[in-house]
């Protein structure tokens, strides 16, 4: 078998990262009787400092047939944040039905939580994230400008299929694990909105009697999640929520380096999107050092999303492996290795499993 996969390395540490995990996944590939054809492409802040367009105007339509998308990062020094976010990454998030952006979140053997005495097992959460709809919208706008009454105005968009699809997915998702569902909202600050999540989660827990539902205040659910991590399982949130407590519980099992996420179309009918949950790391961009770990286990969820399960359990079994043993870390994981140097530890594990 042959996959078609798009790469798409990005900015800053995007593309060091991106090199990395290609190798590894070739290595994983060849090992398990596959194959993987890279196609890259520009799509960039880079790209947007020298054309004006992060992508081509058929941009969406040229990575429309391939099987799966690996994607770097995005972010340059002097391109605005929003431009990279509008530009780029939503317009595929939404064009291509990904509506998951699943983030798991364990912490991995050779590594320290900033908890205390937390081991690997403890720590294992999955979030599952809104991703297509929610707060992030462009409903609103900016009025009175320079009077004194000046405002500004944003409307979020929950619908009601939109809902129902993302809690559906988490329930799903529980039972092929610890099967505990948390959905995180703020029905007593947000009215209208978050009561609406709120009804339509315990509508569908209903159709879950095996599954333990729990519904949280996400200011709550916040202090849980440093104070006893242990005790979560799957969380699904919306857009905006979602995306602070996927970086939160990724702060917490080890640090951004080492979480991967998925924008998944469940339904399969356009590709889905894998990529580190980290950004683009200006303040350490050209230096080698990033940690592959991320965007590398972003890559064995795609192998996954591909049908490849054995591979990609080589892939999470390498880089466990190499992380206990310690011998290449780099300098967020207490060590002195490049990218590079972890790169291929990981990739020799790989092939000696
Ligand atoms: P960031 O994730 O790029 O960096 C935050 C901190 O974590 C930095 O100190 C960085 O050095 C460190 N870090 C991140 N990944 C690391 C890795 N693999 N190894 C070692 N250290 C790592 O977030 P920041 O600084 O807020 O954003 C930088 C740029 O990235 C911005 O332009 C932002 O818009 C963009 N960004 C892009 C994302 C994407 O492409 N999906 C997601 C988040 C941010
Ligand atoms: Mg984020």
């Amino acid at each position: 078998t042959a996959y078609e996969i798009a790469a798409i390395p990005g900015d800053g540490i995007g593309v060091d990262v991106t090199a990395q995990a290609r190798e590894v996944l070739d290595t994983a590939a060849a090992e398990h009787g596959f194959q993987l054809k890279w196609t890259e492409f520009d799509y960039s802040c880079k790209r947007y400092a020298e054309t004006g367009a992060m992508m081509p105007q058929d941009g969406v339509h040229r990575l429309s047939s391939f099987d799966s998308i690996l994607l770097g990062a995005v972010g340059f020094p002097g391109v605005a944040d929003h431009v990279s976010l509008w530009g780029l990454l939503i317009p595929l998030r939404r064009a291509f039905g990904q509506y998951v952006n699943l983030r798991p979140v364990r912490l991995l053997p050779g590594t320290t939580s900033v908890l205390a005495g937390r081991t690997g097992d403890e720590l294992d959460m999955v979030i599952v994230r809104e991703n297509s709809e929610g707060e992030y919208s462009t409903l609103g706008g900016r009025h009175n400008q320079g009077m004194p009454d000046e405002f500004a105005l944003q409307e979020s968009v929950f619908t009601r299929v939109g809902v129902e699809r993302i809690v559906r997915y988490a329930f799903e998702l529980a039972r092929t694990r610890g099967r505990r569902v948390c959905s995180a909202t703020k029905s007593n600050g947000i009215i209208h909105t978050m009561p609406f999540w709120d009804e339509i989660f315990a509508e569908v827990a209903t159709e879950y009697p095996d599954v333990a539902s729990e519904q949280c205040h996400i200011d709550a659910l916040a202090a849980r999640m440093v104070q006893q991590p242990d005790r979560l399982d799957v969380v699904v949130a919306s857009n905006l929520f979602g995306d602070i407590l996927s970086d939160l519980a990724a702060a917490v099992t080890g640090g951004l380096g080492m979480a991967p996420s998925g924008n998944i179309n469940p339904e399969r009918t356009h590709p889905s999107m894998f990529e580190a949950v980290h950004g683009s790391a200006p303040d350490i961009a050209g230096q080698g050092i990033a940690n592959p770990v991320a965007q590398v286990l972003a890559g064995a969820m795609m192998l996954e999303q591909l049908g490849e399960y054995d591979a990609a359990l080589a892939v999470r079994s390498a880089v466990e492996r190499v992380l206990a043993e310690g011998a290449v870390a780099t300098p967020d994981l207490g060590g002195k290795a490049t990218t590079e140097e972890l790169g291929s530890a990981i990739a020799r594990a790989v092939k000696s499993h």
